[in-house]
């Protein structure tokens, strides 16, 4: 069984055709990879949905690193930055395995823009602090997303894109942790 996620919010559809920037996913390039053809066509539509969530983390941290202001600033534009130093790694993983299991990877930003599941990322922000909540919100959603993810890989039996999906959740935990530690809390 695989969970859809939804979004809260709609947004613009793209003018083209679908068929004109996707391709059917059950069309797969030929390989020797032994997984089964429909287990190959079901996680390469998955790991997609993943891509584009993973590109859209990547523009949310940018934006922050460009944007945070405060006695914070440098500390904070240095943290988003290495942030998105890894999330360019999380990009480049799952569009590489989409690509080893025969699929084409769909990473442009109008298919980004059509598919994310990440709530937009607030423009007229500007300090430390709601940088850190809005960037936290984007990490989280991405970890919820991705652990998803690895739920559906398990069940359609490909430990591969499993392990590439766990190795981004143990990832992004540690960023949240470290963009949520600039908050202070007491215990709930
Ligand atoms: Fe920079």
């Amino acid at each position: 069984m695989t969970r859809t996620i939804t979004r809260s919010s709609e947004r613009t559809p793209v003018s083209r055709e679908a068929s004109e920037t996707r391709y059917d996913t059950t069309n797969l390039y030929p390989t020797r990879n032994d997984l089964p053809e429909p287990t190959r066509a079901q996680v390469v539509l998955l790991l997609n949905q993943r891509l584009a969530d993973a590109i859209d983390l990547q523009t949310q941290c940018k934006q922050a690193h460009w944007n945070v202001k405060g006695p914070t600033f440098i500390a904070l534009h240095k943290l988003f930055d290495e942030i998105n130093e890894s999330v360019e790694e999380y990009v480049d993983l799952i569009a590489e395995r989409v690509v080893q299991l025969g699929g084409i990877a769909e990473g442009t930003i109008g298919i980004v823009s059509e598919r994310t599941t990440l709530e937009g990322y607030p423009l007229t922000i500007s300090a430390g602090h709601d940088h850190v909540a809005a960037l936290s919100d984007a990490l989280a959603g991405f970890a919820r997303t991705v652990r998803i993810g690895i739920e559906e890989m398990n069940e359609l039996e490909d430990a591969g894109s499993a392990d590439v999906l766990t190795e981004i959740s143990r990832g992004v935990d540690q960023w949240l942790w470290f963009v949520e530690a600039h908050q202070t809390h007491t215990l709930s």
